[in-house]
């Protein structure tokens, strides 16, 4: 078996990040979202990893590498445009060979890994298998209609009206047939092959496509509340671990781990949190399921249930939160006429202020 794993396209609803970084490079308790991917991937016993690459391609063969550190031999395979999901497949054909494949789409993340799903694959023989999850907005996602006995009438990406609450999770499994599939549909009304219509049309013509509930974690990180909530769920489980320095003066509580290089003083943390290698924090308050980047600087600030990238700075600032603050920006409070902001912002930012 083999994975191919999707990290080109476009990363519209998390710009402006994604402007000048791949959405699936975007950290998870200081890890790039794609590394988690990588990581179940091997987990599940798999060896060989096809990576789709879009116009970030250098920053994720950059962050990639060869594959090896994860147990991986990768082969890149660039994509001209963000052509779909299914063009993903079509050109990958030569490196999937006749091989059963997971697809898994690298901005996605399952708290509990894949190797359930490969297992599953590969002991009830089938064309097609899909993970399908309640969510709360179907419409944001491809939805499924299932029928009485649970097979799967219909298949739909992203409906105005969606007939079920049932999203098509992100990691698929395909025996050699999705060729096939993938070949005869045409592009969508959004002018993208949907991997959604391969399926439904692997089901019209009498394939095995079967679904399997999953109730486990899984998100899309494509928006800025789930992120927050996957950096949530992924520090609920960090454990303890101190290799910077910690002054006495500092109050410490919860889980927290703090990176070679990293200076706290005179501060509150309240774990679970991560703070990254060499960054430092003076008498600041860092809350609950904060991840903060390595070679930041936190001064007199406040920040929780936040992430903030490498060589970033808050200084004066109470209190943040719910927020994603990109690389090397800086935070301060102003120091001319009171009851103002004063703002340098890139485009596509978000910013709310309280008044
Ligand atoms: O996350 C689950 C959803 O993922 C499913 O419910 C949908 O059925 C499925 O179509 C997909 O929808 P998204 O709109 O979230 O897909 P997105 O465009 O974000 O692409 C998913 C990943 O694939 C992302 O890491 C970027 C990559 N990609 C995407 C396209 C369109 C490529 O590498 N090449 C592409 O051409």
């Amino acid at each position: 078996m083999k994975a191919l794993v999707l990290a080109g396209g476009r990363g519209t609803r998390l710009r402006p990040l994604t402007h000048t970084s791949a959405k699936q490079l975007v950290p998870v308790a200081n890890k790039p979202v794609l590394y988690y991917g990588l990581e179940a991937i091997r987990d599940a016993g798999i060896t060989h990893a096809g990576i789709i690459t879009g116009d970030t391609g250098a920053e994720v063969r950059r962050a990639v590498g060869d594959g090896s550190r994860f147990g991986l031999e990768v082969t890149y395979i660039p994509q001209e445009a963000p052509l779909g999901l299914a063009h993903c497949v079509l050109i990958a054909r030569e490196f999937l060979g006749e091989d059963p494949f997971v697809m898994y789409l690298g901005d996605n993340f399952l708290v509990d890994g894949i190797a359930g799903l490969v297992e599953s694959f590969g002991r009830h023989a089938c064309d097609a298998r899909i993970l399908l999850t309640k969510v709360a907005e179907p419409r944001f996602y491809g939805v499924a209609e299932l029928g009485q006995a649970g097979e799967i009438l219909r298949l739909e990406e992203k409906p105005e009206h969606p007939r079920s609450d049932l999203a098509i999770v992100g990691v698929y499994t395909f025996s050699p047939s999705i060729h096939r599939a993938v070949r005869e549909i045409r592009p969508s009304a959004r002018g993208e092959l949907e991997i959604t219509d391969a399926i439904q049309w692997l089901i019209d013509n009498g394939y095995s496509v079967r679904s399997h509930l999953v109730s486990g974690y899984w998100r899309d990180t494509g928006r800025l509340r789930d992120i927050l909530e996957c950096n949530r769920i992924v520090l609920e489980r960090v454990e303890t671990r101190v290799a910077g320095t910690v002054d006495h003066l500092t109050e410490v509580s919860g889980r927290v781990v703090v990176e070679a290089g990293a200076v706290v003083e005179n501060s509150v943390l309240r774990g679970p949190l991560v703070i990254g290698a060499d960054t430092k924090i003076v008498s600041s308050y860092v809350g609950p399921f904060t991840s903060i980047g390595s070679g930041c600087a936190l001064r007199n600030a406040e920040i929780e249930y936040s992430i903030v990238l490498d060589g970033s700075s808050v200084e004066g600032v109470s209190r943040i939160a719910h927020s994603l603050i990109g690389r090397n920006v800086e935070v301060s409070r102003a120091t001319g006429v009171s009851n103002t902001h004063e703002l340098m912002v890139g485009d596509h930012s978000r910013i709310q202020v309280s008044t």
